[in-house]
């Protein structure tokens, strides 16, 4: 038993898509979250400052004493997730892989990744799904205004209904037939990107499997929590109310425990 918090991590409101499901599927968990919403995009930024901010989130929670590491951020888990296990003492875990392994299980075949510029530079999603299903075809795109379309609250207009179109266009013709959500922000816009696939495509959200490999990782170092008050608290590195307003919208709660911090 271990009623330390679980400390996620993510560029802004994206990483909630994690949240959310690791409090649904484990509901005594106590969870810290940290929006660098001071830096956010890292999508468009290299892999040598996305490993800096990485570092200094993952220290920031680790000295906050959290008992396991969740990089919600697609873009971190591709640029930082080798560092940050090789540098941590407590267990890391990265969205991609489990992202990977569920769209391996789905596809017969044609798989598109979308996600963040950087993202898609490291290859690290066709990687992991190749690596779990041998000669899938990986086709892969950046859909940068997808983030600022999610910070903004923006995900079921019009406007994110016609970027959506411009961006997928080209995967749907591509004859794809699961389409994974290679950005911890894209879930926000979930309703909008199915409306735009149409129901032939499979969405694959790594939030589920990510929120599974928690468990199973909580349960193989026997550290799940025992107690019966968890504990949700929030921390973001600038602008809170901002936060709290499209946290407060996405995750359909009062976002009560709100810090600022920097790291
Ligand atoms: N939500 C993040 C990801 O999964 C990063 C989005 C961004 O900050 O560009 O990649």
């Amino acid at each position: 038993m271990n009623d330390r918090p679980i400390g996620i991590f993510d560029s802004g409101v994206g990483g909630l898509t994690v949240f959310r499901e690791i409090a649904r599927v484990l509901p005594r968990e106590s969870l810290t979250y940290l929006g660098d919403s001071a830096r956010v995009p890292y999508g468009t930024k290299s892999a040598e400052t996305i490993i800096r901010y990485a570092r200094q989130a993952a220290k920031h929670l680790v000295d906050r004493g959290v008992k396991l590491l969740v990089v919600a951020c697609n873009t971190a888990t591709a640029a930082a997730l080798p560092v940050l296990e090789r540098e941590l003492t407590i267990p890391v875990i990265g969205v991609i892989e489990p992202g990977a392994r569920a769209a391996a299980a789905r596809t017969a075949g044609y798989v598109g990744v979308i996600a963040t510029e950087g993202t898609v530079r490291s290859g690290a999603y066709g990687n992991a799904i190749r690596a779990a299903r041998p000669g899938t075809e990986v086709v892969e795109a950046a859909c940068p205004l997808f983030v600022s379309l999610a910070e903004e609250g923006w995900a079921n207009t019009y406007v994110a209904r016609q970027v959506a179109e411009i961006y997928l266009k080209p995967l749907i013709d591509r004859g794809i037939d699961t389409l994974v959500l290679g950005c911890t922000h894209y879930p926000i816009l979930r309703a909008t990107i199915e409306t735009v696939v149409g129901e032939e495509i499979a969405i694959v959200d790594s939030a589920e499997t990510t929120a599974q490999t928690v468990r199973s990782k909580l349960l193989a170092i026997k550290e799940q929590a025992g107690g019966s008050s968890p504990v949700q608290h929030f921390l973001v590195t600038d602008a809170e109310e901002r936060f709290q307003r499209i946290a407060g919208q996405f995750l359909e709660q009062e976002i009560g425990s709100l810090e600022l911090v920097e790291l």
